[in-house]
Parts: C-alpha cells; sequence; structure tokens
C-alpha cells in the first residue's frame, strides 16, 4: 500500500532537514512530527531516548508513513540501530526507518582540507561516539574534536537563540573547539537545531573555517537512497502533501515553526 515519507525530531530542529528534503524532493507526501512535550532529548539516558524514538516511530507508522527519517543525531545515535535490528521486523518489516549520521559521516570528510573537523553536538550525540567511528570508516585519517553544547537547543527551542543571552554559550563553545586545535578548519553541526545559531556562531569562528550543517547532505542522500530502492520509492504516495503533528500545544508549535521554515503551518496535536 502506498505512503508517506515521516521526518521525525524531538522538537523544531528536524525543520532545518526537511525543509530541504521537501525543496529537493517536493513530489512526495510527508508528514512531520516533534516530540515537543519531552524535548530536549540531548541529555536523556540510551533507554529513554530508544523508547521515546521507538513510540513515536509507531505513531508515523500508524499515520501510513513507509519510510521514516530520524531527523534527530540524538535519535539517530541512540535509537536507530535498535529499531533497524530489534523492532522494525516486527512491527513493519516492509517498512524503513533512516538516520542522519551514516549519510554525514560518508562524505564530511571532503569537507575539509586540513582534516581536521569539530562536531558540535547534544550530550547524547557526544558521549554515543557515533560520529567519531563512522568517521573513522570513511576518513581513517581525519581528525575529530568533540564538543557538546548543551544549552543551544533549549535557546532555540525557547526562541532564546538570537538573544544577548545567547552569545555567551555560543562563545563559550567555539572557543573550546579553536582552543584545542588550532588546525580545525570545518564545523560541523551535528544537531539539527543548530543551523538557527549560525549568525551567532558566525561571529565567533575564523573566517577561515567553515560551518557545515545537514540539510542539504541529508535530502541528497535520501534522493541516491530512493534511487537505488526502487521497491520503497514506487510505494511512496506523491500528492505534494504535508502535515505537521506535534506532542505539545499546536498552535505554539504552528508560530514556533515558522523561525525555521518561512511557510504556513497548521500543526495538529497528536497524543502517543
Ligand atoms: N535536534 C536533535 C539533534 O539533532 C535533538 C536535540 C535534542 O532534543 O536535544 O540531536
Amino acid at each position: 500500500m502506498e505512503g508517506k515519507i515521516g521526518i521525525f525530531d524531538s522538537g523544531y530542529g528536524g525543520l532545518t532537514v526537511f525543509k530541504e528534503i521537501k525543496h529537493q524532493l517536493p513530489q512526495y507526501d510527508y508528514i512531520y512530527f516533534g516530540d515537543n512535550a519531552r524535548a530536549p532529548y540531548g541529555n536523556r539516558s540510551f533507554e529513554t531516548v530508544y523508547e521515546y524514538t521507538l513510540q513515536c516511530v509507531k505513531k508515523l507508522f500508524d499515520l501510513n508513513c513507509n519510510l521514516i527519517i530520524l531527523a534527530c543525531n540524538t535519535a539517530s545515535a541512540k535509537a536507530l540501530r535498535t529499531i533497524q535490528q530489534k523492532d522494525l521486523s516486527l512491527i513493519a518489516p516492509n517498512k524503513r526507518v533512516l538516520g542522519i549520521i551514516r549519510p554525514t559521516t560518508e562524505i564530511i570528510g571532503n569537507f575539509s582540507k586540513t582534516k581536521h573537523i569539530a562536531i558540535l553536538a547534544t550530550h547524547g550525540t557526544v558521549q554515543s561516539k557515533s560520529y567519531e567511528i563512522e568517521i573513522q570508516k570513511f576518513f581513517p585519517k581525519v581528525n575529530i574534536y568533540q564538543e557538546a553544547c548543551p544549552m543551544w537547543v533549549p535557546l532555540v527551542e525557547y526562541n532564546e537563540h538570537l538573544s544577548d543571552g545567547a552569545d555567551y554559550f555560543v562563545k563559550q563553545h567555539i572557543n573550546n573547539v579553536m582552543q584545542h586545535d588550532k588546525n580545525i578548519d570545518t564545523i560541523l553541526l551535528a544537531c539539527t537545531h543548530y543551523p538557527l545559531l549560525i549568525p551567532k556562531i558566525k561571529q565567533y569562528v575564523p573566517t577561515n573555517v567553515q560551518i557545515i550543517s545537514q540539510g542539504d547532505i541529508v535530502a541528497k542522500s535520501l534522493s541516491d537512497y530512493l534511487n537505488r530502492h526502487p521497491e520503497i520509492e514506487s510505494e511512496l504516495s506523491k500528492n505534494q502533501s504535508i502535515k505537521f503533528y506535534t506532542t505539545d500545544d499546536s498552535d505554539w508549535f504552528s508560530v514556533q515553526a515558522r523561525l525555521f521554515w518561512d511557510i504556513t503551518i497548521n500543526a495538529e496535536k497528536i497524543e502517543l
């Protein structure tokens, strides 16, 4: 049976990825699902992130999604593998769940001339070492420094990311990165919320250092995946529709989501 593409994040961050996916692959039907009531996930345990993510994945399957993208690094790091290896065959053997770490690590080494890269992410993503492990597979000579920025997601979720208060937390982490390794020429924003902080980040990063976010990378990788998997692609409905669901207040979601994506958003609240 035909189904939609589900895009999942703990909150609003996945919209930075979804925007690019919709831009590059406009023909499909999409459902965006933010678990705002329980965001942020970044400091939560493996068990909790797995449990929450699995619940949301099941909900997206109930909403008739055939393919789900975890547009959340924390969920990709802490829940994806177990869902793919253990749960999927039991709950939806013909459906697919993909993450955003693998497509990023496959190409991130190409961006850096010095081969010194900083990964900025939530505490959970850093702690999982997923980026270190995956990048080493594709780019064994790359030097990686990881920095957890635990305050950055709350700044974005509460719309404080461009406030004067945000400068303190942005400067603190960028200084840590540059003091740790002056050869770093590439900073990967390995959290889908962080692109909203780019105007602030740019103020503190040396001009020779490039800042990479994941939207374009993930959208291209999804396009490639669908080309390589016609059995999945042919089962996706193509009416160009978008629906937004949140586990928290839907009016508030619709307002806040506009900070990420300048389109009319009418979200619906959904119970898990
Ligand atoms: N935006 C998410 C990520 O990419 C999750 C942030 C959070 O909930 O802490 O990691």
